[in-house]
């Protein structure tokens, strides 16, 4: 574990416009920094840097954070690797807190794999530029496939010498250690020799999301009917096949652009595809998907296409595991290639735009497809009309979302020319039967809360929305300070009329708020605003020196993007160029006392009108006692206009 103070360090150093600067074109503007979304293609910048308060905002897909949350949306890294990419461009060194012996010697032993790796690539990329066998077998090879020298080294090709112990040799002469060269599996070990496992064959290296060597992939040159044809790293501490996808690393960006991942079976397919411009393309490594991998890409995307060979088998094989696309909640298109064709010779002998075409014109949606493809095979024999209905049922009561089962059915329905009927009958069937329906309800359900949750908040100026949100940010900004708070207390004078006095108290900010909500008893109507409220009042409790970049640090994904989108707001509207909703208190024309005083009386202003209001509606009815509803209203009302006073009082003052 990287240690706190290494990571508050980090926080502290970096710089966010220039960790952002090294990626998105930025320019001054104002006390801001202004540039195009990476997450969108736009033409106008709604991506918005503000260096005073290391927040970033990207207006066009809501997205937003600090340095940290930059590189992992961006970069894909996760929170560990974010840090350590900042650590090495501030030059800071990492400290990484105490761990068990035991946990030591794995990250130990993890490293030195990663470093073996490492240097076998570098190996076999030297091997095969720089020796006569390496040009003459192995570059040769590429080239032949239509890789470019950009290409081959983009992706760390390389070549390993057809001799017995050619890197094995290098390898302990430069030091590495037998154990780990045996480990990675680069060097298999027997009690009478060792030798080099990858000999005689051109070598794919394999990528993590972050770009480092988890393995390879060889493939041999000759023709030899008993070797196989790839051969791949065996299973190690770093290499879990079926958590790899190759080609991540070089794909994630375009991936997360583009919305979409087209998922292919070979390592050549994904070089090709890459080479030609469709960059967002990884491999499967020629086996069944697994859920892991598919989680690897529902990171990045949530829409994906299968390409699959054009021979019959092909399609077969790959229908089979889309299921498990699908129970992942992800769109599933396919598209498959011309008889004999794949991925691979396909783009080889097309250029980008007939590429595109082509991927464009024939990707169907995966259930529509199953369901004609079906249909099809079954032709007019009913029994196998009636599994084929079973099938493709199957699939549907995979895909977690409530909608998308029914537009299936009905869209099936038609394709079929069976009736809806028989298809809910049918999975209703299939989902008694299956042992995980608890799992998938409570996945449906998730789902629809998800839809609920981000449901656009903002839209309409709602006056309670934009109170909660500005008393979030007050805290945000101002929480801890130290203030001098004039409260009107109501008061009989001599004379025995009522009047309104100033009452000085010195508190600090969030104390005030807290109290005065409190008093109230006020809750926030918006569930986000609500967790925030009470988590920053928390942080504030116990930490004296508030850090709102620490802060916004802790929290998850949405709600670090809510308190951005708060703390960016006054950009918003210049963005935008709306004016400003007129009853929202200014700040900078007023202390900040008279910010909050003004912020909350508003607040109790309002709750008190909707409050009247809702009496209002009530005296409609006629099962209801309307004397007492009115007494009600008319304390209200009184309150209100104490309360308008209060305000006035606050407003009108000068500081
Ligand atoms: N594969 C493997 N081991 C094998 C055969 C295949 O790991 N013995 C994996 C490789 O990742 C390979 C993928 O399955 O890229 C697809 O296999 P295949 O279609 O046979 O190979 P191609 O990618 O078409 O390879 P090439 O064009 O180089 O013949
Ligand atoms: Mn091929």
């Amino acid at each position: 574990m990287i240690s706190k103070s290494t990571i508050d360090q980090v926080y502290e150093t970096a710089r966010l416009e220039e960790v952002i600067g090294d990626f998105v074109q930025l320019k001054k503007s104002g006390s801001n920094f202004k540039g195009l979304s990476p997450f969108s293609d736009e033409r106008s910048p709604s991506f918005m840097v503000s260096p005073v308060k290391q927040i970033w905002k990207d207006f066009s897909s809501g997205k937003g954070g600090n340095a940290v949350t930059f590189l992992m949306e961006h970069e894909h890294f996760t929170y560990p690797e974010a840090i350590k990419y900042l650590a090495k461009k501030y030059n800071i060194e990492i400290e990484e807190t105490e761990q068990t012996d035991e946990q030591k010697q794995e990250a130990n032993e993890r490293e030195s794999l990663y470093l073996v790796n490492e240097y076998a690539k570098q190996y076999f990329e030297r091997i095969m530029f720089k020796t006569d066998q390496g040009q003459a077998i192995g570059l040769s090879y590429f080239k032949e496939r239509g890789f470019t020298n950009e290409t081959i080294k983009e992706f760390n090709l390389g070549y390993s010498l057809d001799e017995w112990q050619g890197f094995t040799d290098e390898a302990l002469k430069q030091g590495y250690q037998i154990e780990f060269l045996e480990k990675t599996g680069l060097t298999i070990v027997k009690p009478d020799k060792k030798f080099d496992r990858f000999k005689g064959r051109v070598m794919f290296p394999i990528h993590s999301m972050s770009g480092r060597i988890l393995g390879f992939g060889g493939r041999i040159l000759k023709i030899d009917k008993k070797a196989a044809k790839y051969m791949n790293s065996p299973e190690s501490e770093v290499y879990h096949k079926s958590k790899i996808l190759y080609g991540i690393y070089h794909a994630k960006q375009s991936i997360a652009k583009e919305d979409n991942c087209y998922l292919v079976e070979g390592y050549t397919d994904v070089i090709q595809f890459h080479q030609t411009g469709i960059k967002n393309t990884v491999a499967s490594s020629g086996t069944a998907l697994t859920p892991e991998q598919i989680r690897l890409v529902n990171r990045l995307t949530n829409n994906i296409t299968v390409l699959f060979d054009g021979d019959a088998a092909g399609i077969r094989a790959s229908i089979r595991g889309i299921d498990l696309i699908l129970e992942q909640g992800m769109n599933v298109k396919v598209c498959g290639f011309p008889e004999g064709e794949d991925p691979d010779s396909f783009a080889k002998q097309n250029t980008l735009e007939e590429l595109t075409t082509y991927l464009n014109e024939n990707s169907k949606d995966f259930i529509q497809f199953k369901a004609s493809l079906l249909v099809k095979e079954a032709n007019n024999d009913p029994i196998k009309k009636a599994e084929t209905i079973r099938e493709i049922v199957n699939s549907i009561s995979k895909i977690p979302d409530q909608i998308k089962k029914e537009i299936y059915i009905q869209e099936c329905s038609r394709i079929m020319d069976i009736s809806e009927d028989v298809l809910f009958t049918t999975l209703a069937q299939i989902n008694k039967k299956g042992t995980q329906e608890a799992s998938k309800n409570l996945k449906s359900e998730q789902k629809a809360f998800q839809v609920v949750k981000s449901e656009p908040k903002a839209q309409k100026v709602d006056l309670q929305y934009e109170l909660e949100r500005k008393i979030i940010e007050i805290l945000l900004l101002y929480g801890t300070e130290v203030e001098d708070f004039e409260d009107l207390v109501l008061k009989e004078s001599d004379d025995g009329e009522l009047k309104l006095e100033p009452v000085i108290h010195n508190a600090k900010v969030f104390e005030k708020i807290y109290l005065d909500l409190q008093e109230d008893e006020m809750q926030f109507t918006n569930p986000n605003f609500k967790t925030l409220y009470y988590s920053i009042i928390d942080t504030l409790n116990q930490e004296p020196e508030f850090s709102t970049r620490n802060f916004v640090n802790r929290l998850d994904q949405e709600l670090a993007s809510d308190v951005t989108t708060i703390l960016m707001n006054d950009e918003r509207y210049s963005l935008h160029d709306w004016e400003r909703n007129h009853i929202i208190p200014k700040e900078k024309q007023h202390s900040i006392a008279q910010l909050v005083t003004q912020t909350i009386l508003t607040l109790r202003c309002y709750l008190i009108d909707k409050k009247v209001s809702e009496y209002q509606n009530d005296t409609l009815r006629e099962d209801v006692n309307t004397r007492s509803i009115l007494e009600d209203v008319k304390d209200y009302l009184g309150l209100k206009m104490l309360l308008s006073r209060k305000l006035g009082k606050v407003v009108g003052s000068k500081v």
